[in-house]
């Protein structure tokens, strides 16, 4: 997994070094085992590399930097590490230099052919340091740039692109075309997904990058030029912003960047924010950066996730904003497919992971009830394995907050081959699920930071709801009118969410909070994936056992592990769909008979949960299907309320990482 950074500066300072901080604190989301950094001068007259790795969060290695600055740099590169290969130490944390110090490298991915050449490298007296795959291709970096032979010429590309194109002040032509050469040649025969980032001291002022199933952006400005996992990276600095392509090697100067395929071709150039494609229709990976980065501050609160806990109203209402056409019909964000072929569609399947599958868990009831269409969620990780029944008449739905997780990302691909249709519920624009999905529905959460989510998963079940009045409109299930009712009930929420907020914000009214070991959440229809979702935040940040059932499968065995004083979360559905109401009532009955302390989810005005709860959380009467965008607040922050009592890192729980870019 893991967040990188580069920035290319024209003169040496400490800017670079800021740049590539500020950019690591945005990307810490992606993982925060370890972090490290290489800087290099180009405009010394004898450039070396510096570096710096810590352990830990982000903050160990700005006290280190603090304590012992690096030198004045115009280059750097930096990581954020999740581990994956060798243990958390400060060896294997990033960068890695090559055998002879000269290269630094940082890598997001996992290099699965990395063995084999670590084995290679031995032989030939090249031992590695580190447990990482990474060091491993940071010697065969180097060796190979020792050994590609001096170019004839200075040309980059086999059409006679030069280092001079990229109008550089102090490059040196040969060996950046050597450096350019041996990425192209060990990446090829590379396996496994990267994103890598190199700093070579012979060829001062450049970072050359390659990507393979990993992401890369690069932003342009006339004052430089810097790449990033993702736009986060560098989005204070710059909104202008340039895809990069997989299997794609990119050369950044202060002035221009290169873009080359596999083979070593021209794909594009740029000269400060202009871009020049080959072929025209590149053109289009230029795009801008359209969200505040002010955005991405605690702004007052003491974690993220309280702040986007309490952002929830406004995600909901964005997202639900502006998506009828002057026809008075709802239209999505991109869509790359026609309308005919929604209407041939004979089955939906969901894929994502973690909070975004309950999301998808919830939206299934209300597809199926809409449209009619059997509606499938499945685990983005399960579902390339189990061979599933796809055809060119399923309508695949992705969901991701990042849309960069990589079990979701290989999901899509498996079902495109397969020749079904693609649509991504996605809250990051430019993603990779976005680019490759063939229609696009973005959820406007904003950027959501702390690791537990909360705000994407309102968003995303009601842009799922937005889907599904979608293929009812086109497919005709409902009639204009009934979809406008939904819609316009749907927009009621937020406020809504906004009264379960003013209520309990603050105060949850349950006492003792950091002596409960382990907590059951009960649920029935759109109430069951709600309670995983309540289990799913108390593990993550909590780190207690928590389980989510579905109500009715409780005797079936789960009311074993109910004992006097065991807490359990039931959701009660509304009194309106009384069928379903009473099961629930029942089942609090069930486990309060073996001495369970009970909190309540119920509709205000409910009474008859009265009898039976140690604690009510009421939240405001609402549409069946839509009562999870209310249920759930109560569950964040009870999880929330929960880790803080345990004195806990809420934001940045153990072992976890926001998005999971490696399979
Ligand atoms: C990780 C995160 C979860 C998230 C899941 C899916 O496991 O820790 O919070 O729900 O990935 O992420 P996505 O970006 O695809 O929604």
């Amino acid at each position: 997994m893991c967040g990188i950074v580069g920035a290319v500066l024209p003169k040496a300072g400490k800017t670079a070094e800021e740049t590539v901080l500020e950019g690591l604190s945005r990307l810490e989301y992606r993982g925060y085992d370890s972090a490290g950094i290489a800087v290099l001068d180009a405009t010394s007259p004898h450039p070396e590399i510096a570096w710096r790795k810590e352990v830990g969060k982000l903050s160990g290695l700005l006290a280190s930097l603090e304590e012992q600055p690096l030198p004045q740099a115009t280059t750097a590169i930096g990581h954020t590490r999740w581990a994956t290969h060798g243990g958390v130490t400060r060896v294997n944390a990033h960068p890695h230099l090559s055998y002879d110090g000269k290269l630094a490298l940082i890598h997001n991915g996992i290099i699965e052919n990395a063995e084999g050449y670590r084995l290679h490298l031995k032989q030939q007296g090249i031992n590695t340091i580190s447990e990482t795959d990474t060091e491993v291709v940071a010697h065969l970096l180097e060796r190979a740039f020792l050994t590609e032979p001096a170019p004839a010429d200075t040309k980059l590309t086999p059409q006679g692109f030069t280092v001079a194109d990229l109008d550089p002040d102090n490059l040196q032509p040969e060996n950046l075309s050597r450096l350019v050469r041996s990425m192209l040649r060990v990446t090829r025969d590379l396996e496994g997904s990267f994103t890598l980032l190199a700093l070579h001291q012979d060829c001062p002022g450049v970072i050359v990058a390659a990507r393979r199933s990993s992401p890369l952006v690069v932003g342009l400005s006339e004052e430089g030029n810097y790449l990033g996992s993702d736009v986060l990276a560098f989005a204070s600095r710059t909104k202008q912003a340039l895809e990069i392509g997989q299997d794609e090697v990119v050369v950044v100067t202060p002035t221009g960047v290169l873009v080359l395929d596999q083979s070593g071709n021209q794909i594009l150039h740029t000269r400060a924010t202009q871009v020049f494609p080959v072929n025209p229709a590149e053109a289009k990976r230029a795009f801008e950066v359209d969200f505040a980065t002010d955005r991405v501050t605690k702004e007052g609160f003491s974690t993220f996730m309280e702040k986007e806990i309490r952002e929830q109203p406004r995600a909901v209402a964005q997202t639900l904003d502006d998506r009828l056409d002057a026809n008075g019909a709802l239209t999505l964000d991109e869509l790359r497919i026609t309308t005919d072929i929604l209407r041939g569609i004979d089955s939906v399947i969901i894929v994502a992971c973690g909070t975004a599958a309950y999301a998808g868990q919830v939206a299934r009831y209300a597809i199926e009830h809409w449209c009619r269409i059997p509606c499938e969620v499945e685990l983005a990780h399960e579902f390339r394995y189990r061979d599933p029944v796809v055809s060119v008449r399923t309508l695949v739905v992705a969901i991701s907050q990042s849309g960069e997780t990589m079990d979701t990302i290989m999901a899509i691909r498996h079902a495109r081959e397969q020749g079904a249709r693609v649509l991504a519920v996605v809250n990051t624009p430019g993603s990779t699920i976005s680019r490759e999905a063939d229609a696009v529905l973005l959820t406007h959460a904003g950027p959501e930071i702390a690791v537990a989510s909360t705000k994407a998963f309102t968003a995303q079940i009601s842009a799922c709801y937005l889907l599904g009045l979608y293929l009812a409109q086109v497919r005709g299930n409902k009639y204009a009118d009934e979809i406008a009712d939904y819609l316009e009930k749907l927009q009621q929420m937020p406020a809504r969410m906004q009264t379960v907020l003013d209520r309990y914000a603050s105060h949850l009214g349950v006492e003792n909070l950091e002596a409960i070991k382990s907590v059951l959440f009960l649920g029935r229809h759109v109430g069951y994936p709600v309670a995983m979702e309540g289990a799913l935040k108390l593990k993550e940040i909590a780190y207690l056992h928590a389980e989510g059932f579905a109500a009715g499968e409780l005797k079936h065995g789960p009311i074993a592990l109910v004992e006097p004083g065991q807490p359990v979360v039931i959701i009660v559905p509304t009194p309106r769909r009384p069928e379903l109401h009473r099961k629930v009532v029942s089942n609090i009955e069930e486990v309060r008979a073996r001495g369970a302390l009970t909190l309540v989810i119920a509709e205000d005005g409910d009474e008859s949960v009265n009898a039976f709860a140690d604690v009510v959380w009421r939240v405001p009467a609402s549409p069946t299907l839509y009562r999870p965008l209310v249920d759930v607040i109560t569950l964040q922050l009870f999880a929330l309320r929960m880790a803080q009592a345990l004195g806990l890192d809420v934001d940045q729980p153990r072992n976890l990482a926001k998005s999971v870019t490696v399979e």
